[in-house]
């Protein structure tokens, strides 16, 4: 099937890719033009696991182009994906004018009958206005809209995308229904097919629902620690109840991302403008920010005074495997810390690069052991897999004081007493 992709963020690029793979021939569009000239030479903006590989495979193919050329790739199509940013705004809403100008933009450019599908992350109703806007610049040709959220996590978007849970698909006319079902097959995954509404409110609750299980996790920590229990062996109590899972419930410094945070915010807005505030939504929230206060604070407790103490952070992208930092909590735990006067040391094997640029006094490092090197302690903030494998002997000697404050559960506590280390993780004390 000949389908455009506009908007080669996150979701567009591995989505595009993912769709060639499965033998398509598709178009991504944007309208950055370095992107798009870097897209052509083989340099992908994002580190993603195997994407890099995949874009060239089906670069090579023929079945993966990139260009800015919007008017080309609608005319070329048939189904034309939206997957363009929608930033919060001050007051939390989502900004859509980058929906509307892609909408306008696919109209005007219409030849012969498209179905136009929602990608991008967007409040329920959008897609009525997105039909409306088309409407207004195009009444000749028949076109229908859909909405198709996309769950894809960081670090394993393609994976995500090849065997994925379910696939939802929001429809309003059969002729989109199947042609969407068609373009899916291949994947053999379920497909539940709702309204246009139903789908872009299952995007929001099913984010709002996993971030409420971490907040909830969170909270259930600092009980423990109150009490002498262990939030990862409750965790497991817990999630061994099929209906409750051991999913998401990992305690730590809380959720970041360019997701959950921003998702959380505009489902807020949207209750609270449909007269249904959602209360609860905003405790998620309290919980998440307060994470971050009561690292900091085990932090403060560990060394008293801050001032002129050098503190090592390991890990600064909001998770493993991705060097993304967009509301990563380890860049407001360095703020907060050089807010004090401390001297912050910082590694992460793959987001140091954007990290630098709103970071400049951080000294960024070649690996953990330069971090830990003469710091007086040791901050983890994202699980990277090789944090887990640190000869901890050696850590432990070039450390200028044995203390770990651990904000993602990653060493076992009796093990890193047992071996001298004054260790704090997150509901466990
Ligand atoms: C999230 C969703 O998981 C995807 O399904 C969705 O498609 C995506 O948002 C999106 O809307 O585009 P992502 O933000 O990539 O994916 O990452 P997650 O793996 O969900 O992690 C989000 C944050 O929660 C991270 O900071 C992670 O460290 C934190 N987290 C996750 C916890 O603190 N505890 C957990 O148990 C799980």
């Amino acid at each position: 099937m000949n389908i455009a992709i506009v908007g080669t963020g996150y979701v567009g690029l591995v989505s595009g890719t993912c769709f060639a793979e499965l033998g398509n021939t598709v178009i991504c569009v944007d309208n950055n033009e370095q992107k798009i000239a870097d897209l052509n030479n083989g340099k992908i903006p994002i580190y993603e696991p195997g994407l890099e590989e995949l874009v060239k495979k089906n670069r090579k193919k023929k079945r993966l182009s990139f260009t800015c050329n919007i008017k080309d790739a609608v005319k070329k199509s048939k189904v034309i994906f939206i997957a363009v940013g929608t930033p919060p705004k001050d007051n939390g809403d989502a900004d859509l004018r980058y929906i509307e100008d892609v909408s306008r933009n696919i109209a005007r450019n219409m030849n012969t009958y498209k179905v136009v599908v929602e990608k991008s992350t967007v409040p329920v109703e959008t897609n009525k206005w997105v039909k409306y806007i088309m409407r207004l610049n195009n009444n000749k040709i028949d076109f229908d809209v859909a909405s198709n959220p996309e769950f894809l996590k960081e670090g394993s978007a393609i994976a995500d995308f090849m065997h994925p849970d379910r696939i939802v698909l929001g429809v309003e006319s059969e002729k989109a229904k199947k042609l969407l079902i068609q373009l899916y097959k291949p994947l053999k995954a379920p497909i539940v097919i709702t309204n246009i509404q139903s789908a872009e409110i299952i995007k929001h609750a099913s984010n709002s629902f996993l971030a409420t299980k971490i907040s909830f996790i969170n909270a259930v920590a600092n009980i423990c620690e109150k009490v002498g229990a262990d939030v990862e062996q409750v965790a497991e109590g817990m999630g061994m109840d099929k209906r409750i899972g051991r999913n998401f419930l990992n305690a730590g410094v809380g959720y970041g991302g360019s997701c959950f945070p921003k998702d959380v915010k505009a489902f807020i807005r949207i209750a609270e403008k449909l007269g249904c505030g959602f209360e609860m939504l905003k405790e998620v929230e309290r919980v998440n920010e307060d994470q971050k206060k009561l690292l900091f604070k085990k932090i403060e407790q560990a060394l008293w005074i801050l001032n002129e103490k050098t503190i090592g952070i390991l890990g600064v992208a909001f998770k493993p495997d991705t060097d993304d930092i967009r509301s990563a909590p380890a860049i407001d735990i360095m703020k907060m810390l050089q807010g004090e006067g401390a001297h912050v040391k910082a590694y992460d094997p793959k987001a140091m690069e954007h990290a630098k640029d709103i970071l400049p006094n951080v000294e960024f490092c070649k690996n953990a052991y330069e971090v830990a090197k003469g710091a007086d302690a040791l901050v983890i903030m994202t699980e990277w897999p090789e944090f887990k494998k640190l000869n901890l002997s050696k850590i432990k000697t070039i450390l200028h004081h044995p203390i770990i404050i651990d904000g993602r559960n990653i060493f076992n506590p009796a093990k890193m007493k047992k071996m001298g280390f004054k260790y704090t993780n997150v509901g466990n004390l």
